[in-house]
């Protein structure tokens, strides 16, 4: 195990290593596994067939998910978060930060980090829920543990909620209205391809908690692979292409061609495709990515 260093206030000192740390040590159990590496490939293949539930589904594949996935994907939002004017300013005031299909904890991560560089200019502690159809408590429990000791100057309230986003069930459908309106930031990272292929109608329904619910001036930030992965096939129920689908070359389009389209949304920040290569001489178990996402910041009118 590394030695756990709470991080420099230091501006110029970079946090990627420190981050990367936080995920060898919490994770240091779920990396050691015999059966880690066989979870992975798993997981992989699992992907390439687009069948998320029997991922997400599986609690015995959700800690090698965390300890392989999510240290990419905060190093990703930790850049973001401390790079995008809006982000950054949204973070010196948002009280609320709900955080869709982020049980993996990427999400907290990067931006706890990033908050660790911000400086605050209200006095209230800010709250991050993390909303997710699995549950991820026992794989973040360490990481929660990490973060602290990591990140000691962060004063942040952690809440979650388990059950699936798209629910009509009118406890689910109070908790998501709830907590959308009072966000100050709503962050939808790799889960709305997801949400579209499971269900079109039911994807439109929670567009629409979102349309109707957010506060003026609230932020919904969008991020999801910018290639032909994210392509939803038009006029189908399901974004899994059959191959008849693929023979006729059915046309396809992006997540965020929907959501641009809604007038009750002002584009802030947007890329239809961007890199984050993570930074040289890190040092982790399992290969870190480089990613490939398009990007959406919306504020609400
Ligand atoms: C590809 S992972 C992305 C995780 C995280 N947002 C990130 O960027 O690292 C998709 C996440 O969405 C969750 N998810 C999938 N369908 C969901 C649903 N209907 N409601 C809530 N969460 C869902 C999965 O359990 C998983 O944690």
């Amino acid at each position: 195990m590394e030695m756990e260093q709470p991080v420099k206030t230091n501006e110029s000192h970079p946090l990627e290593p420190a981050i990367i740390t936080l995920f060898n040590n919490a994770c240091e159990s779920t990396l050691e596994n015999m059966y880690f590496n066989t979870h992975r490939r798993q997981i992989a293949s699992l992907f390439v067939a687009r069948d998320y539930l029997a991922i997400f589904g599986n609690p015995s594949l959700l800690q090698a998910y965390v300890a392989a996935y999510s240290p990419s994907r905060s190093l990703c939002y930790y850049s973001l978060f401390s790079s995008s004017e809006t982000l950054k300013t949204s973070l010196q005031s948002a009280n609320f930060i709900y955080s869709v299909g982020s049980g993996s904890g990427g999400e907290l991560v990067g931006i706890t980090a990033a908050l660790s560089r911000t400086t605050r200019t209200t006095t209230t502690t800010p709250t991050f829920h993390s909303q997710d159809i699995a549950d991820y408590t026992t794989a973040l429990a360490p990481i929660h543990t990490t973060l602290k000791t990591t990140f000691p100057s962060v004063n942040l309230t952690y809440e979650s909620s388990v059950f699936d986003i798209l629910s009509t069930l009118q406890e689910h459908v109070s908790l998501k209205t709830e907590c959308v309106a009072k966000a100050d930031v709503i962050t939808c990272f790799f889960i709305l391809n997801e949400l579209l292929a499971n269900s079109k109608k039911e994807f439109v329904a929670f567009v629409k908690v979102l349309v109707m619910g957010m506060k003026q001036g609230a932020l919904l930030v969008v991020g999801d692979s910018a290639g032909s992965f994210s392509e939803v096939a038009v006029g189908t129920s399901s974004s899994k292409p059959s191959p008849q689908q693929q023979q006729q070359r059915q046309p396809t389009y992006m997540v965020y061609h929907l959501l641009d389209a809604i007038k009750a949304f002002e584009i802030v920040e947007q890329a239809d495709s961007q890199w984050y290569r993570y930074p040289q001489g890190l040092h982790y178990p399992v290969k870190l990515n480089n990613m490939r996402h398009f990007l959406r910041i919306y504020r609400k009118l």
